[in-house]
């Protein structure tokens, strides 16, 4: 089965965004050429019009095509009524107007998810969620992947809690997601927002089929939490072995480089874990 290569690039952040990082991760992607970028959102601190357009200035220099999904900071947050009326406009204006982008080859077929959301019932409105009416989408969009192709997900909140967060930041609605996921036979998870990178299985159910939820950290933005400097993911896959290779950026070294690798197969059960 043909193996392929994705980038998995998260929280750019731009606004509070680290230039020699931005360079270094563009000639990277440039020279290595990857079948696809993969963004998994908070593309900007304050959802201000110059960010965007360095975002999309951002993007334009890659050379491969890019997937993108916007996160809880690319929706206005000091402007209430721009908020709730027109959450999407300068996401539409800068960087695409379509909130279910999509990615097909016989190699990966890859959906992107929108799980930030205008308003929330909870006090802090960073949460995201997925919603009944998006999955549709899902089932529609796997059903027409080539059998081949790794099937990818792409959502900026995440699925895994994680200790150092207290849990907090977990997607809305994940049972309901992660058993349309399951259904259609998704291979893979691809988000962000906690700045943490990490990896594991995960099923909807105890005893139904597992797959891999990936975290990546703040590529290039200056937000990074201690113990977890800037990284970015890249991901080599078929539909049997996925690799995640952590990509870290080292202060002395003045570049990223590889920090941790995870590998994961498939069995009759779904996804495993291989020991390194
Ligand atoms: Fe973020
Ligand atoms: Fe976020």
């Amino acid at each position: 089965m043909a193996r392929t290569t994705l980038y998995h690039i998260s929280d750019l952040h731009f606004g509070r965004e680290r230039p020699p990082l931005v360079q270094a991760l563009i000639e990277e992607i440039n020279a290595r050429g990857p079948e696809l970028v993969a963004v998994s959102g908070d593309l900007t601190q304050s959802a201000r019009r110059r960010e965007f357009a360095a975002t999309r200035d951002f993007l334009a220099q890659l050379a491969p095509p890019v997937l993108v999904v916007p996160g809880n900071h690319d929706v206005p947050d000091w402007d209430l009524i721009r908020r709730l009326l027109r959450p999407w406009r300068r996401y539409g204006r800068y960087i695409t107007d379509d909130l279910y982008p999509r990615y097909s080859s016989p190699t990966l077929a890859v959906l992107g998810l929108n799980s930030a959301r205008r308003w929330s019932p909870h006090t802090d409105w960073s949460q995201g969620r997925l919603s009944g009416y998006q999955m549709p989408e899902v089932e529609r969009f796997f059903t027409g992947a080539e059998p081949t192709a790794a099937r990818v997900v792409v959502v900026h909140h995440p699925f895994i809690a994680h200790e150092l967060v207290l849990g907090r930041g977990v997607i809305g609605r994940k049972e309901m997601a992660l058993q349309c996921f399951g259904q259609n036979q998704v291979d893979l998870m691809l988000s962000g927002h906690l700045h943490i990178h990490h990896s594991e299985t995960m099923a909807a159910r105890a005893g139904e089929r597992a797959l891999v939820a990936a975290q990546a950290g703040t590529t290039f933005s200056d937000r990074f939490k201690a113990g977890y400097p800037n990284s970015f993911n890249v991901i080599e896959l078929d539909r049997d072995h996925i690799r995640i290779r952590i990509r870290c950026w080292s202060e002395e070294a003045g570049g990223f480089s590889d920090c941790e690798r995870l590998d994961y197969r498939r069995s009759a059960a779904g996804w495993e874990s291989e020991a390194a």
